[in-house]
């Protein structure tokens, strides 16, 4: 037994180095779902590095073998009751779903059940055994510090989330919840949480602000405030994470940290569903990147990055329920985006050792349509991996082919004073864009040999195409001023 404490510290210490991340959910009841390689090649597209599966599908786990991509595969509700019975079927789920795979497919956590205490209530009495049998089956294959076990459970647990510093949980889970996080706090594992303020804002029937639920600031009378703490609550997702905190510190059992395994908000609902559109979604899901990437916990924990999954990534046309139920999906099935979003981290200024020049996510197709024939073109990027039946071809977008001519382009041009920004559709990233056998210009160590087919004079200079780019290349140098001048005075005080 390694002490406690000593654990904690190594994960908390990680924790902090990594920053916050946003990941996705893949639901499959999808009409037309891609293949698994072409899930994949989506997720390298843009730039998503953490995925939580709701199963172990093999076809997933394969296609996800050196990606890169962190995975949470999922005990479907349907497989905890025999699991919790038996260490042995515990064992042999490890053995078929999670030992099978790795260290080639990153797993990095299961997550037993989906809202188990407020959906199927009488698997409640086999969860926790459940998740001490899988947790005992990995420890035997020395895999416990690799993977961790938890369950994902709903904010409906607490019946009364705010104000958040009096929030508890139901008190007839007391026992089982008390158990879980037993378990969370014994085996350096978190709590997940599915947290939506989409419900949060519909069933309180006007009591809080939209802004609130969409992370837009509100005016000074509108603020809210817990009466105990005085804690401002920027947005109702901080709000559901503290409450959740507090209920666990409620319990007596704190230092566990909350990971939001499921957030989103519907872009398309029903007629009695006006708040789900598709301008709501677009700023829940940006707004809710920002605020996780600025890296801070909600004002009781705030030193606990809230790491989360967007949900989720397909359309599930297949769920029964309301037009919202069916309507979740950032992508169509295609690989188009349904809105502009980007979880590309690249946005974030870090200095710039960058190495690649990829699309912008989401940038206007039409500009993308340009940029590419023009970088295939005059440009002289090498598209042949591009075309149809070569490595790079799939997922079959603007948006992915952009990149790897943009980048092909970069790569060959940039010592000769070309800049990646294609009219603004494309920004530099450290993130290799290769996925699976397509590999991008530059991602080996040898140097394309063809830079010196090239003469200055086939390229148009340092600007892009379009023109204009002087005034985006001006706006994101004032930016990195900005933000510079930020961290300055961050360092002087
Ligand atoms: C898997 O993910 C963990 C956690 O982020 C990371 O530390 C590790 O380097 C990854 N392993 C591989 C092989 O990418
Ligand atoms: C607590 O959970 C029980 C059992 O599911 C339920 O009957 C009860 O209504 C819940 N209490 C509150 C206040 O939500
Ligand atoms: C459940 O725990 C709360 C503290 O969070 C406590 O106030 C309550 O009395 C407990 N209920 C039961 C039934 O043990
Ligand atoms: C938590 O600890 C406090 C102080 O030690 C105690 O009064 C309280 O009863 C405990 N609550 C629970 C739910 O164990
Ligand atoms: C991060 O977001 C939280 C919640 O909106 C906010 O209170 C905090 O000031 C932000 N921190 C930074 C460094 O922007
Ligand atoms: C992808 O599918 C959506 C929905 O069917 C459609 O609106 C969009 O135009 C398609 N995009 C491409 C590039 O084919
Ligand atoms: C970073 O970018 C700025 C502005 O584009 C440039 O002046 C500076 O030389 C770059 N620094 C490095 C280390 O590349
Ligand atoms: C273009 O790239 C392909 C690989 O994608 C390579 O086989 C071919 O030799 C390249 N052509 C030139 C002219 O560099």
């Amino acid at each position: 037994m390694v002490p406690g404490g000593l654990l904690l510290l190594i994960f908390t210490t990680l924790h902090y180095a990594s920053g916050a991340f946003v990941g996705i959910n893949i639901g499959t009841d999808v009409s037309n779902m891609p293949s698994a390689p072409d899930v994949v090649a989506m997720l390298k597209a843009n730039q998503i590095t953490h995925v939580r599966l709701y199963d172990a599908d093999a076809h997933m786990l394969k296609a996800l073998a050196d990606s890169g991509i962190e995975v949470m595969v999922g005990v479907t509700n349907e497989e905890i009751l025999g699991i919790g019975e038996s260490a042995s079927k515990a064992a042999a789920w490890i053995n078929q779903n999670v030992a099978a795979y790795l260290p080639s497919t990153n797993i990095t956590a299961i997550a037993v059940g989906s809202e188990v205490l407020t959906t199927i209530p009488n698997v409640v009495p086999v969860l926790v055994p459940a998740m001490n049998y899988l947790h005992k089956a990995l420890v035997a294959s020395n895999l416990n510090f690799q993977v961790k076990v938890s369950t994902p459970q709903a904010m409906d647990v607490i019946p009364k989330p705010f104000p958040p510093s009096t929030a508890t949980f139901n008190s007839s889970w007391n026992s089982t919840i008390y158990q879980i996080l037993q378990f969370l706090k014994n085996t350096n594992s978190y709590y997940m949480l599915n947290a939506y303020p989409y419900f949060g804002y519909t069933s309180g029937n006007g009591i809080f602000p939209l802004d609130y639920a969409l992370f837009r600031s509100l005016p000074p009378v509108k603020q809210i405030v817990d009466p105990n703490t005085l804690s401002h609550y920027d947005s109702m997702f901080d709000a559901m994470v503290d409450a959740t905190y507090y209920s666990i510190d409620a319990l007596n059992m704190s230092g566990i940290p909350i990971v939001v395994t499921e957030t989103g908000w519907p872009w398309l609902g029903g007629a009695n569903e006006p708040d789900a559109t598709a301008d709501n979604a677009e700023t829940f899901n940006n707004n809710m990147i920002q605020r996780v990437q600025n890296d801070s916990g909600p004002p009781s924990q705030p030193k606990f990055p809230i790491n989360t999954y967007i949900y989720e990534m397909f359309n599930e046309d297949k769920r029964p329920g309301p037009v919202s139920e069916k309507n979740w999906g950032l992508f169509f099935t295609n690989g188009s985006s349904v809105y502009t979003f980007s979880l590309s981290t690249s946005n974030r200024i870090t200095g710039n050792s960058s190495d690649f020049c990829v699309a912008k996510p989401n940038a206007d197709p039409g500009k993308l349509q340009v940029g590419l024939n023009w970088a295939c073109g005059q440009g002289g990027a090498n598209c042949s991996a591009i075309q149809e039946g070569q490595p790079c071809y799939l997922p079959n977008t603007y948006q992915n082919h952009a990149s790897y001519a943009y980048n092909d382009y970069y790569q060959k041009m940039h010592l000769a004073g070309a800049t990646c920004d294609f009219d603004g559709t494309a920004t530099t990233t450290t993130a290799n864009p290769s996925y699976g056998s397509c590999k991008f210009t530059g991602s080996s160590t040898t140097t394309p040999s063809s830079t010196g087919g090239f003469t200055p004079s086939v390229a148009p200079g340092p600007v892009s195409p379009q023109g204009g780019s002087g005034t985006t290349n001006l706006q994101v140098l004032r930016i990195q001023f900005v933000i510079s001048s930020m961290f300055l005075l961050l360092v002087l005080l």
